[in-house]
């Protein structure tokens, strides 16, 4: 199975990957270099969220060309990663959220390949929108790393991830009712991504990593040092975990356990006459 990685804050340097070579991919809405190699025994394509040095921020993210390139490639599954801020505390610093759902608080994004014309017009359910068997390895993959000593850091099974427009940090106040509406963690990425991976009929899921306590939740001012450094001390965790997954995802993704491939019929339909000018 060919794997995609999704690196975001701090995780920038895949020394995962065996031979990694980076691969040009032209888009219908531009180009993505990611790095292509081997880990574990699959193919894997790593994809800087926020380009090599950091220099993209959230709401420029050109997400369309990155969900596009990855499937242009052949990538089925993508495990993503992502610094959030808790509103949950029992989601403390340095744990792991394998977020199961998602509410949708950003403004001014590109958020589908099925904008109407020639491209169609499909509406995709998103139950579930980030892939059950691909968290459900996460999982399995966390359970077994922390059983190891030395290897402390809490993890979730599930967890909700409001999306923010950024690139602000949130208010106390907003934070507030975030929380109230069922939210457990805030992050400013991974909306649009996992609807247009889910668009493409790619299974997708997140590590989100708590950086900090959400806004006004713990007395102090948030600053972007702080998520930096919080990750930059917990990276080596999201690559053990990567390694990890990476290990049990075969036996975990089959047509039974997900329902991710079911877009991929509007995705092929649609898109036929872009593939075709652009392949
Ligand atoms: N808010 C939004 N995005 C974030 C945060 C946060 O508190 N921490 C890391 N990314």
């Amino acid at each position: 199975m060919k794997i995609g990685i999704i690196g975001g804050s701090g995780v920038y340097n895949p020394d995962m990957l065996e031979k990694a070579e980076e691969v040009r991919v032209e888009t219908p809405y531009g180009m993505v270099r990611p790095l292509v190699g081997k880990a574990e025994g699959h193919e894997v394509v790593f994809l800087p969220r926020h380009g090599a040095e950091h220099s993209v921020p959230p709401h420029r993210i050109n997400y369309q060309a990155n969900i596009w390139g990855l499937r242009v490639l052949g990538v089925e599954a993508i495990i993503a990663t992502g610094a959030v801020g808790s509103m949950n505390p029992e989601m403390g610093l340095g744990d792991c959220v394998f977020v199961d759902q998602f509410i949708d608080f950003t403004k001014n994004r590109r958020q589908t390949f099925f904008d109407g014309g020639e491209n169609g017009v499909a509406h995709v359910d998103f139950t579930e929108p980030y892939c059950p068997a691909l968290r459900k390895a996460l999982t399995a993959a966390a359970a077994e790393l922390v059983a190891h000593p030395g290897a402390e850091f809490g993890f979730h099974e599930k967890g909700v991830y409001v999306c923010t427009e950024g690139p602000r940090f949130e208010t106390p106040a907003e934070i507030k009712a975030y929380a109230l509406l069922g939210g457990d963690v805030v992050g400013m990425t991974s909306f649009p991504e996992v609807a247009l991976a889910r668009e493409a009929g790619i299974c997708y899921a997140t590590i989100a990593m708590v950086t900090n306590l959400a806004a006004g939740m713990a007395g102090e001012k948030l600053t972007h040092e702080e998520v930096l450094e919080v990750m930059a001390k917990n990276t080596s965790t999201i690559w053990a975990l990567l390694h990890k997954t990476l290990q049990k995802i075969e036996g975990a993704h089959t047509a039974e356990t997900c329902t991710c491939r079911e877009a991929a019929r509007y995705f092929e339909k649609v898109f036929e006459h872009i593939f075709g000018e652009n392949q």
